[in-house]
């Protein structure tokens, strides 16, 4: 068995050490909104949070994950209302949506650390993740957005 806290939960998973994170969302925890891409660690589908960090679950052991705080799409906020969520919606980022759960957790993970990021500084902390429907201008624009609004200055629509 191995513990830990997934989006605030305290989590048993009976699965071994070596299993990659995302294995253990998808498939055991039942949480399938980080997604599987190329499993190498190279395209950024698979982007968790652990213990704050932008992470690739997919190349990431449960050994690794075990006692920490591990946080999915699905916990970045309760129904929605995060501000990177909202400025998704509202520059309908999304074509397929295969890579935005991935997206929205690396721009989390970028506006921790960087809460007013230049176009450069998105680009930069971006360019992991990858999307074959081309969305990256609108990426930027949400990401603009939703720094706007967490700083308390942004116009929601
Ligand atoms: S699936 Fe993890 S980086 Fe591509
Ligand atoms: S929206 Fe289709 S892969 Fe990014």
């Amino acid at each position: 068995m191995i513990k830990l806290n997934i989006n605030g939960k305290l989590t048993e998973l009976d699965v071994a050490d070596d299993m990659p994170l995302l294995w253990a969302l998808r498939d055991v925890a039942k949480l399938t909104g980080s997604k599987y891409g190329c499993g190498k660690g190279l395209c950024g589908a698979c982007t968790v949070h652990i213990d704050g960090q932008a992470t690739r679950a997919c190349i990431t052991p449960m050994s690794y994950a075990a006692g920490k705080k591990v946080t999915t799409i699905e916990g970045l906020s309760d129904d929605g209302e995060h501000a990177l969520q909202q400025a998704w919606q509202q520059f309908n980022v999304a074509q397929c949506g295969y890579c935005q759960p991935g997206q929205i957790m690396s721009a989390a993970g970028l506006l921790k650390n960087n809460p007013n990021p230049s176009d450069a500084d998105i680009d930069q902390a971006m360019s992991g993740n990858i999307c074959r429907c081309g969305t990256y201008p609108r990426i930027r624009q949400a990401i603009h957005q939703a720094a706007k609004v967490m700083a308390g200055n942004g116009e929601q629509s």
